[in-house]
């Protein structure tokens, strides 16, 4: 069942009510004597990102691959747009780390593959793989192929294609991680506004605390083994300042800061 949830108030902006995407509920998954996740429930906005936010080896991939439907959980269940999870399915698209192309396709081909599978017809697929290499910043790189391009710009081919397969629901694991700083900051920018332009749910994987109040609506922050959510944190004063504006502005500093405190006592 999709249920409802009232977004608080905060200053002068009155938010509509959201519905939810995804649902995670009492999820647990062992792999062995390793307790992964234990009891985690969280539930995911529509329209909205959500950062999965915890030290290496807490349980994230884990949690995001339970929802891809790649991993099964031990118990608990998974719902996306109210049905019940059993595997993987056209209603959600991994973008992954290592951009996962084919080093033999053209970048259109590449954004266009999800679709080919699909059994969607030539014209068509390159038509909307044309819109979403625009989207992504990629306009006359069409015909090039992954070796020709950066580390950056793989990874917007891979961005794209997981958006041209029209999945309701993007599952992005550290996906910036492999690229520079600079590379990666652009990315976040051009992650907000896709955030903004596309009605879909962002489930967003990230061990960076800066890049989590940066790009994210909601943070849900793990705990280490057996890892649950400890915290959910919503910024939201910032988001309509401009994307040049955010890392100074006082919510983002105090925001970061409050996770800091949360998470510094798990460090070794
Ligand atoms: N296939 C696996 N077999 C055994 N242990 C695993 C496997 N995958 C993950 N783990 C363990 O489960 C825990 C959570 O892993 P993971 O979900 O990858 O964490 P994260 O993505 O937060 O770094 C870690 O202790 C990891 O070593
Ligand atoms: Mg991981």
């Amino acid at each position: 069942m999709a249920t409802s949830q009232t977004k608080k108030t905060t200053g002068s902006r009155v938010e509509a009510s959201v519905e939810i995407a995804v649902s995670a509920r009492n999820i647990s998954k062992n792999y062995g004597e390793t307790e992964a996740l234990k009891n985690l429930s969280l539930d995911f906005p529509r329209g909205q990102l959500t950062s999965l936010l915890g030290p290496s080896g807490c349980g994230k991939t884990t949690l995001l691959k339970i929802i891809g439907g790649l991993l099964s959980a031990d118990s608990g269940e998974v719902e996306v747009g109210g049905q019940a999870v059993t595997g993987p399915g056209e209603d959600r698209a991994f973008v992954f780390q290592d951009f996962a192309l084919l080093p033999w396709a053209s970048v259109i081909r590449n954004v266009a593959f999800g679709l080919e599978l699909r059994g969607v017809a030539k014209s068509e697929r390159e038509s909307i793989a044309e819109k979403y290499i625009n989207d992504v910043g990629l306009a006359g790189f069409e015909n090039s192929y992954p070796h020709e391009l950066s580390g950056g710009m793989r990874q917007r081919v891979g961005l794209a294609r997981a958006l041209s397969v029209d999945a309701q629901v993007l599952l992005m694991d550290e996906p910036f991680s492999a690229v520079d700083e600079q590379t990666r900051r652009k990315f976040q920018e051009d992650l907000l506004s896709l955030v903004q332009n596309e009605n879909k749910t962002f489930i967003f994987v990230t061990h960076s605390i800066e890049e989590a109040v940066y790009v994210s609506d909601q943070i849900a922050i793990l705990l280490p083994r057996p890892s649950r959510v400890s915290e959910i944190i919503k910024p939201s004063g910032f988001r309509d300042k401009g994307p040049e504006n955010i890392r100074r502005d006082p919510e983002y500093l105090d925001i970061v800061d409050k996770i800091w405190a949360s998470l510094r006592s798990y460090v070794e």
